[in-house]
């Protein structure tokens, strides 16, 4: 078997099956598959494009099966469906001579389904080969969103959110993300020493402390392990700046982080030097969290709790600075974490948004007067960014002033959103799609 064989899509196909079935992140899923997999580093690089590629076309994928297939695409077992994808992107975007498609296609069928399948899936594939597919025009939702991989609702938001930029946005987060490293301490030592692993290391757009280091493997990189650099995005690092920026005239001040896990913001405050209370509502994840500040020696800096940060069990107005990086549909992740795009759901945004509302506002009660409260989400959707700042400052506009977003961009090209928060994108900024937003609490 060659290299683009049957055995690197036995792996590609178990990380999948793993993702749909599980719920496990394909990140997780893939690595898992590709340590089982007994493969050489060609052919692991193979098996993990073949699995994320096929994850993130996986709309585009059915609906072209759905040409081709004479029962309805609900009808096939989630089991063959996964082949036919895999074998549908090799087809279709693959750069795999087609007979090859579906030869391993037809082999995994037998491997991992069964001897009964390989007549159905050859049939449907080959059938793809041959079929003139009549891709709707681009200038629809659904046409753009099958051109991008993306479902017509997700085309449809990025439309109200980013006008004539929908389309170079919804693009980016198809982009590879590469590897970011924030230098905890001399970003220049950093960089050197990365260089002289042999890495094409260059410091950040926007961020001091931002490291690109693609081709890297993290895991691997004594500086990570040794807790001199911290694997972050850099628009994770500018939301951390921007929680800086409004108390770093003080000494120590007192920063509470009310949904804090895995930890990558409060670590990043208490080395600037905050006190940092982390907190997150799910204990498993608190866990995480505390092995983060232990790991990074920041113990003495940082306090963990596990709590709701809808009543957190603290004293009112106690801190200079509070951060609510809260749970979003994470559409501004989609450059790493492919599948997420056809899990979210049309409700998701404003369900999410009403729950960031509500977190918002508790949380702002922990602010002092005179202090600083910031808003993050990694995601885009008009719900879950500028109708959630709207709706604080409609309650809350008379204790807390939104502060210029320019002036949290350290330089960041972002677009600054109806002159309440910014929207970090791929496109623009090189980041992930994080949205951010910072209020001063009247004295
Ligand atoms: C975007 S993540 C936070 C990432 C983190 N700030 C970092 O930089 O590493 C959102 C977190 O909110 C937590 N969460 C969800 N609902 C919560 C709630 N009601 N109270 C506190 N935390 C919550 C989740 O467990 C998740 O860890």
């Amino acid at each position: 078997v060659t290299g683009e064989g049957l055995r690197t899509r036995v792996a590609a196909y178990r990380a999948i099956r793993r993702v749909h079935d599980d719920g496990a992140w394909s990140t997780r899923a893939v690595d898992a598959a590709l340590r089982a997999g007994d493969l050489d580093a060609r052919d692991r690089a193979f098996a993990a494009n073949l699995a994320y590629e096929t994850l993130r076309w996986e709309g585009t994928l059915d609906w072209a099966l759905g040409q081709v297939l004479t029962r309805p695409l609900h009808n096939v077992e989630a089991e063959l469906l996964d082949v036919l994808r895999l074998g549908a992107w090799q087809l279709l975007y693959g750069h795999v001579p087609d007979r090859a498609a579906v030869a391993t296609a037809v082999d995994l069928a037998r491997a991992e389904v069964g001897a009964r399948a390989t007549g159905f899936v050859n049939g449907v594939l080959r059938g793809l080969g041959r079929a003139r597919l009549a891709w709707p025009s681009q200038e629809t939702d659904d046409g753009l969103g099958l051109a991008l991989a993306y479902p017509a609702w997700v085309v449809a938001e990025a439309r109200r959110r980013f006008g004539e930029r929908a389309r170079a946005v919804l693009e980016g987060g198809n982009a590879a993300p590469g590897v970011t490293l924030r230098a905890v301490g001399d970003r220049d030592a950093l960089l050197e020493e990365l260089r002289a692993g042999g890495l094409d290391a260059t410091p950040g757009r926007h961020a001091a402390e931002t490291v690109h280091a693609p081709g890297a493997d993290p895991g691997a990189l004594p500086a990570v392990g040794e807790g001199r650099a911290v694997v972050q995005d850099e628009a994770s690092t500018l939301v951390g700046r921007a929680v800086w920026h409004g108390v770093a005239e003080l000494t120590e001040p007192r920063v509470l982080d009310v949904a804090a896990a895995p930890g990558g913001k409060s670590t990043h405050l208490a080395q600037l030097g905050a006190r940092v209370v982390a907190a997150d509502l799910h204990p498993g994840r608190a866990g995480q969290l505390a092995d983060a500040v232990r790991r990074l020696g920041l113990g003495d800096r940082v306090a963990v709790l596990a709590a709701d940060a809808g009543a957190p069990p603290l004293r009112p107005e106690a801190f200079d600075a509070v951060l609510v990086d809260a749970p979003c549909s994470g559409l501004g992740v989609v450059r790493r974490r492919p599948e997420l795009r056809w899990r979210v759901e049309p409700g998701d945004p404003a369900r999410l948004g009403a729950l960031q509302l509500r977190l918002l506002e508790s949380a702002a009660a922990a602010v002092r007067p005179g202090g600083w409260l910031v808003y993050s989400v990694c995601t885009w959707p008009l719900a879950e960014t500028a109708e959630v700042v709207a709706g604080f400052l409609a309650v809350n506009g008379d204790r807390f002033a939104h502060a210029d977003p320019a002036t949290l961009a350290c330089g960041a090209g972002a677009v600054l959103d109806g002159d309440h928060g910014l929207q970090l994108d791929p496109d623009c900024d090189g980041t992930d799609a994080m949205y951010l937003a910072a209020f001063r609490r009247t004295a």
